[in-house]
């Protein structure tokens, strides 16, 4: 979407336009807001003190526009108290908004933000937040339609934000605009099908990254198979797509650059079809989305290396496609993994930390990193335990686990922290192998595919984030329309910028 920064001097109705003013609960309106009341003869005044419009957060009121008035419709938009606006909020502000013009059909809107007098937010920045939110909700997949009628589409191609010092705005608006480029990737390969999307077809994509600067090693079955890969190798050996594993480089710090990475490491089950355990049918349509982790590292080093942030970044995705067959991994194979250490697979269905094991090995390995986070749509048992709100953080160092789950707040990705120990780690110890890669039973099942990670780390400082509730919602929200999320792309960025980068 086309979105635009305008001084409020210059802003007036436009036809075929929406004019979107904001409305705080004491129901006042702004002074130009006041000004197009009276050249509406009233109209807006009398829609803010209709008895269902309170001004509360959420709330909507168009009016269509008098002949008087040179724009197609005034959408008010309730902001509740101005003092407890936030970014979050105005995010979804900016969703919502975009939502609605959708459902007016018009092409494109200016919102007036001529005051917003005791927001917390500075003007500027507000009005960034506002457009970034309509971007993000904007977005959708629509490429595979053919015959959808033009009604049934969203109209929205242009967003402007009118204040004073637009200057500012823009300048704000820059950065995240690289980040929302980062969302799209992940949210368009997480829509992908899996006969588009596969490990070979998601390394091209990740090579693409060299455009912007990013060092991409694309490592192949063979490669994989010399390295001892035992782990990620079985499960793909079912599948007739070759696994990948992808390492991206985004030096930010400078090409020379010998300071310690941050490493983040994707699960990418580019389909996850249970293998020999195999999944029932319905539903399985679903774990096309499995790949959600490293989608997610891939959109994080796309807006990392997009707005050139100052830091050194690993981004790794193991990369494969869990099928049945007659070359697949049978229950009770035992694999070596990179490390070294022998895994009894007792269920061809838990194949994520498989994969994991030897990307998370292999990072740890190679660059020492300050600490690796890994993202995974890692199981079932995540989505009981927590639903679709929050995903599940896990984590072997205090510091790391309290800065995501701050981070986590204040970006509107929220994560819960889930604990590890002994006794749930004992649960993956097998009577033939070192470790089990599932459990017998159904109890915590997301703490003892955590504990299965957790030895494949060493001692580096680590977070696991199990996101299968989180890479794909079943409804819109503000700023996302229903399906790929590219939750964690935003917390990561986040997360980066207010700890770990060079100011
Ligand atoms: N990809 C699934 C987990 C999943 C479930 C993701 C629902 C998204 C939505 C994972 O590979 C899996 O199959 N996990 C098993 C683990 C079990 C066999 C120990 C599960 O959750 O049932
Ligand atoms: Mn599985
Ligand atoms: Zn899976």
């Amino acid at each position: 979407m086309n979105i635009n920064f305008q001084e409020i001097t210059t802003a007036k109705a436009k036809l075929d336009h929406v004019i979107i003013f904001a409305v705080a609960d004491d129901r006042k309106l702004s002074p130009l807001a006041s000004a197009f009341n009276k050249q509406a003869g009233g109209a807006l005044f009398k829609a803010i003190t209709s008895p269902k419009f309170t001004g509360k957060k959420g709330q909507f009121v168009s009016v269509v526009a008098p002949d008087s008035l040179k724009c197609d419709r005034i959408l008010l938009a309730g902001i509740g108290a101005v003092k407890s606006i936030t970014r979050k909020s105005l995010e979804s502000l900016g969703g919502a908004v975009a939502a609605q013009i959708n459902a007016i059909g018009a092409k494109s809107a200016t919102f007036m933000l001529d005051e917003l007098k005791g927001c917390p937010v500075p003007l500027p920045e507000a009005a960034a937040r506002i457009a970034h939110g309509a971007n993000l909700r904007s977005y959708n997949f629509d490429k595979y339609f053919t015959t959808k009628p033009a009604d049934e589409k969203p109209t929205i191609t242009g967003f402007t934000v009118a204040l004073a010092d637009s200057k500012s705005s823009a300048k704000f608006y820059g950065e995240l605009d690289k980040l929302a480029e980062g969302v799209f990737l992940t949210r368009n390969l997480v829509s992908e099908p899996a006969n588009i999307i596969y490990p070979e077809t998601f390394a091209e994509e990740c090579l693409k990254l060299e455009a912007l600067g990013v060092e991409v090693e694309v490592l192949d079955e063979p490669d994989m198979y010399k390295l001892g890969f035992g782990a990620l190798l079985g499960v793909g050996q079912g599948s007739s797509k070759e696994s990948k594993m992808v390492i991206m480089k985004w030096n930010g710090l400078g090409k020379t650059s010998k300071a310690q990475p941050i490493a983040f490491v994707g699960k990418g089950v580019t389909f996850d079809t249970g293998g020999i355990s195999i999944k029932p049918s319905s539903g399985m349509e679903e774990m096309k989305y499995d790949m959600g982790g490293a989608g997610t590292v891939l959109g994080l080093m796309k807006a990392l290396a997009g707005r050139k942030a100052k830091v050194n970044v690993i981004g790794v995705a193991g990369l494969v496609e869990n099928m049945p067959g007659g070359n697949a991994q049978r229950p009770g194979d035992v694999v070596t993994s990179y490390s070294g250490q022998t895994i009894e697979v007792i269920n061809t269905d838990a194949e994520g930390r498989l994969v994991l094991a030897d990307a998370l090995w292999y990072t740890q390995k190679h660059f020492k990193p300050k600490f690796i986070i890994d993202l995974a749509t890692l199981t079932g048992a995540i989505l009981i335990a927590l639903g679709s709100s929050r995903a599940g953080l896990f984590s072997n160092d205090d510091k790391l686990a309290e800065q995501l789950f701050k981070t986590g707040e204040k970006v509107g990705e929220e994560l819960w922290r889930l604990p590890l120990g002994d006794v749930y780690d004992k649960q993956i110890n097998s009577d033939i192998a070192d470790m089990l890669n599932s459990t017998n039973s159904r109890e915590a099942g997301s703490i003892t595919a955590a504990q299965f990670l957790q030895r494949f780390v060493n001692k580096t400082p680590w977070a696991h984030l199990d996101i299968a509730g989180m890479a794909w919602q079943k409804k819109d929200s503000d700023i996302c329309p229903k399906g790929a999320t590219a939750y964690g792309v935003r917390l990561l960025n986040e997360l980066v910028k207010d700890y770990y980068e060079a100011k």
